[in-house]
């Protein structure tokens, strides 16, 4: 199987995290999100432990929450220790919620408003990564209204092709995120933010992109935001205490993505990092990640029911299900590749070539194409596997659809942390 987590039980029934997913599905109904949270606390605590060892202690991972978000996640996040990286209102909130201390949180996000610069400062959020003048000018302003002065680190683009998806790169100097190095432009950045009044400037930000699989495009991106670091140094004297280097680790999404080491792949870094720092002459400074995806993805799996199977005669056969791009968006949106299995003998006589077809009235909404199955009936429940990140996160309530519930399993057994939205609940903010 994909990942340790995804077994054949006595019965042949494809489990989750050691639960029967048919009996999940029974239970809660479909469609239904389900969370590994056994192996998203072992995630957080290999990220910890290994930056800690190959990075020196004050290094850690901030779990990117832009990848998945609820209340019942982020207690896990507090219990575990973990810093947050939040890009809204809403994400700062859910954190906080769930018990994350406000000053392990990172502020994040392009286009941060008055309104959400106040409600962070409000909440004690402790880092702000600020993206461009008009926020450095706007939080060094509310900070002095508030007589606080805001720790912050600014986001530079290095310049980096890290050669994932188009959407998911965002290192690359053309891009709405961060000021970049090329232009002259992100050393004016760093005097301006010197110059500031009410704002403490920590260090930098900068994040290449996303479902990267090796070391080499992190040191490649490092080597630049080091020869950046000394540029300053030699020009203003300033040397940054923080550099957290963004997110991306990659994850597999079907068996032919590579098998990532993320161990090696930080150690590697870690490396690479306290070289170039004594090549340059540089204070070796607390290091920071941003991983998301590779914490969550492979700990979730979606379940749905198969509706209708349709042969249209000499072209293709389509399985529709319950769900679809409302509550996974990413092949619509990055033709993402999934994995999809039967829930009762996963992989026998699995001879049935189709495309897995959502509900929703779009006729790109679908989970994936060409995918051999055992041909489902009516009721039978299709599993898709690694989808812990960016699907819950991404849902939405497209053909006025309510959003599946999330269980999370634990030593084995399962419980309910987000409730399955209601028609109802569709009509909550209309008036
Ligand atoms: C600034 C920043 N940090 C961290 C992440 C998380 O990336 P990933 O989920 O690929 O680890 C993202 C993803 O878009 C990001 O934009």
């Amino acid at each position: 199987m994909l990942h340790p987590n995804m077994t054949v039980n006595a019965a042949g029934h494809l489990a989750f995290a050691g639960v029967d997913t048919i009996d999940l599905a029974r239970q809660y109904g479909t469609p239904l999100y389900l969370v590994d949270e056994d192996g998203v606390r072992s995630a957080c605590r290999m990220y910890k432990s290994t930056m800690e060892r190959c990075m020196g202690s004050g290094a850690e991972p901030l779990y990117a929450s832009k990848a998945l978000s609820f209340t019942g996640l982020m207690r896990v996040m507090a219990q575990e220790g973990m810093s947050v990286d939040a890009v809204s209102q809403g994400e700062i909130l859910v954190a906080v919620t769930g018990g994350v201390d406000p000053e392990k949180i990172y502020f994040h996000g392009n286009n941060k408003t008055d309104g959400d610069i106040a409600f962070a400062m409000e909440k004690g959020v402790g880092w702000f990564i600020v993206d461009s003048h008009e926020e450095l000018q706007a939080v060094g302003r509310i900070a002095g209204e508030r007589g606080i002065e805001q720790k912050i680190l600014l986001r530079i683009t290095p310049g980096i092709d890290p050669h994932t998806f188009e959407a998911v790169n965002t290192g690359k100097i053309d891009c709405q995120f961060g000021v970049p190095i090329e232009t002259g432009q992100a050393v004016q950045f760093v005097q301006a933010a010197l110059n500031t009044p009410n704002v403490r400037l920590m260090g930098y930000h900068y994040h290449i992109g996303s479902q990267i699989f090796d070391a080499v495009p992190f040191n490649d991106a490092a080597a630049i935001m080091l020869d950046f670091v000394a540029d300053c140094k030699a020009r203003f004297g300033f040397e940054p205490e923080v550099l957290d280097m963004g997110g991306g680790p990659g994850v597999r999404y079907v068996e032919s993505d590579p098998v990532i080491d993320v161990e090696a792949v930080l150690e590697n870094i870690g490396r690479y990092i306290r070289t170039r720092c004594a090549q340059l002459g540089l204070t070796y400074p607390k290091l920071l990640i941003e991983p998301g995806r590779s914490i969550v993805a492979q700990y979730g799996m979606t379940l749905y029911s198969v509706g209708t199977v349709k042969t249209i005669t000499g072209y293709k056969n389509y399985v529709s299900i319950d769900g679809g791009m409302s509550d996974n968006p990413r092949y619509a949106l990055y033709k993402s590749k999934y994995t999809v299995l039967n829930a009762d003998r996963p992989g026998q006589n699995a001879d049935f070539l189709c495309t897995v077809a959502g509900r929703e009235c779009e006729s790109g909404a679908l989970i994936q194409p060409d995918v051999m199955l055992r041909r489902p009936v009516r009721g039978d429940i299709i599993a898709v596997a690694v989808t812990g990140a960016y699907n819950y996160a991404m849902a939405s309530n497209y053909n006025r659809v309510p959003r599946p519930p999330i269980v999370m399993l634990k030593g084995g057994e399962s419980y309910l942390s987000v409730r399955r939205e209601t028609i109802e609940d569709e009509l909550r903010c209309d008036l």
